[in-house]
């Protein structure tokens, strides 16, 4: 058995994030979504893993992930020269498929649920697919499964206007060797893509053996800023130990499970956890409340601030008002003069949001 995790595609919900990284490289509780998937494929026993990557976002993917010696496992990069949809991802993947049935992984995608439950029933049932499906309150903004009482998948409609259901495809997938042969008889889609739905509804017709399986526990697709909040709050919430490596004065407070990595310091500071905070940080007379996670390289000065997602290398100086629900990309510099400002200067990104409440 393989896998591939797609991680090409624009990432245009992320932006301005997106501009200038990868979507997937985004830390969810300082570890990016990527590699949550590649962990969660090594557990499930399968090491040979293709990873799909854009030109733009490519290298950096390749840098940070590296050769999959640190997950146990052995990755091959597998460049797809445009975003022309999931099926075709899983095409330009076929020579290092081979014929070897695959687990395919969206690599913005996060779930609870172990890999290996749905691996044996897709073994042992020798199925050609198996979807997982979860019920969503928006199902128009997901591939959706129109059902029968016994489960049984009917039909996939990708992002339907008039949903048939609230059953959502999840981003994971697995399929034998057969799918190759539906993705070359489907057509691109209106919106111009390969779409994987389409390839499954194929196998269907076709009357191959489809399964659908209702997932248990949480899924996150971690398309936009709320989503990415909620991943964070979840991942915290569930899986964060306590350990402090950095150095926190006499005057701080460190409350819960808090994380501190090495080379950080904290000066008069109250953290209430969960909350984890990189390496090399500088946290001085702040409040850090709980369900954020600060990456590498942060500096924090008189900054009080809950529930968000500060990258590598932001800096927040002299801001009294509690930041909440809020990310910061990487490098951003919020700062506020020592006293009441009489104006506010910005060098704000495209497509940047703020908002002065
Ligand atoms: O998250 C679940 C949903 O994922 C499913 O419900 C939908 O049926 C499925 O089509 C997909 O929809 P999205 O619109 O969320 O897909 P997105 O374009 O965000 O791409 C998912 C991942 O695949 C993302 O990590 C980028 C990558 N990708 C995407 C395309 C279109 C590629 O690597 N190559 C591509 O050509």
């Amino acid at each position: 058995m393989k896998a591939i995790i797609l991680s090409g595609g624009k990432g245009t919900r992320l932006r301005p994030l997106t501009y200038t990284g990868a979507k997937q490289l985004v830390p969810v509780a300082n570890k990016p979504i990527l590699w949550y998937g590649i962990e969660a494929i090594v557990e499930a026993g399968i090491t040979d893993i293709g990873i799909i990557i854009s030109p733009e976002t490519g290298g950096e993917v390749k840098a940070k992930t590296g050769d999959g010696e640190r997950f146990g496992a052995k990755i091959t990069y597998i460049l797809q020269d445009q975003p022309a949809g999931l099926a075709h991802a899983v095409k330009i993947a076929q020579p290092f498929l081979g014929d070897s049935p695959f687990v395919m992984y969206l690599g913005d995608n996060l779930v609870q649920s172990e890999l290996s439950l749905f691996l044996e029933k897709f073994n042992t049932k020798s199925l050609d697919a198996l979807t997982l499906l979860c019920p969503v309150s928006n199902p128009s903004a997901f591939g959706v499964a129109k059902v029968d009482e016994e489960g049984r998948v009917l039909q996939l409609i990708e992002k339907p206007k008039d949903p048939p259901s609230n059953l959502a495809l999840v981003g994971i997938y697995m399929f034998s060797p057969t799918i190759h042969h539906a993705i070359a008889n489907i057509q691109p889609s209106p919106r111009g893509e390969l779409e994987i739905t389409d390839a499954i509804q194929y196998l269907i017709d076709d009357s191959s053996k489809v399964e659908a399986y209702q997932l248990k526990g949480w899924w996150l697709d971690t398309g936009k800023k709320d989503d990415l909040l909620e991943a964070n709050r979840i991942i915290l919430d569930t899986c964060l130990n306590s350990n402090i490596q950095g150095d926190v004065d006499e005057q701080s407070q460190v409350i819960g499970r808090v994380q501190i990595g090495k080379g950080s310091t904290v000066k008069n500071c109250t953290i209430r956890g969960p909350v984890t905070i990189g390496n090399d940080c500088h946290l001085e007379n702040s409040f850090v409340g709980p369900y954020s996670s600060i990456a590498d390289n942060v500096t924090l000065i008189e900054a009080d601030l809950e529930h968000s997602v500060i990258l590598q290398g932001a800096k927040v100086e002299g801001i009294h008002q509690r930041i909440v629900d809020s990310v910061l990309g990487q490098r951003a510099h919020l700062k506020v003069a020592p006293r009441r400002p009489k104006a506010l200067r910005f060098m704000i990104g495209d497509d940047s949001q703020i908002e002065l409440s």
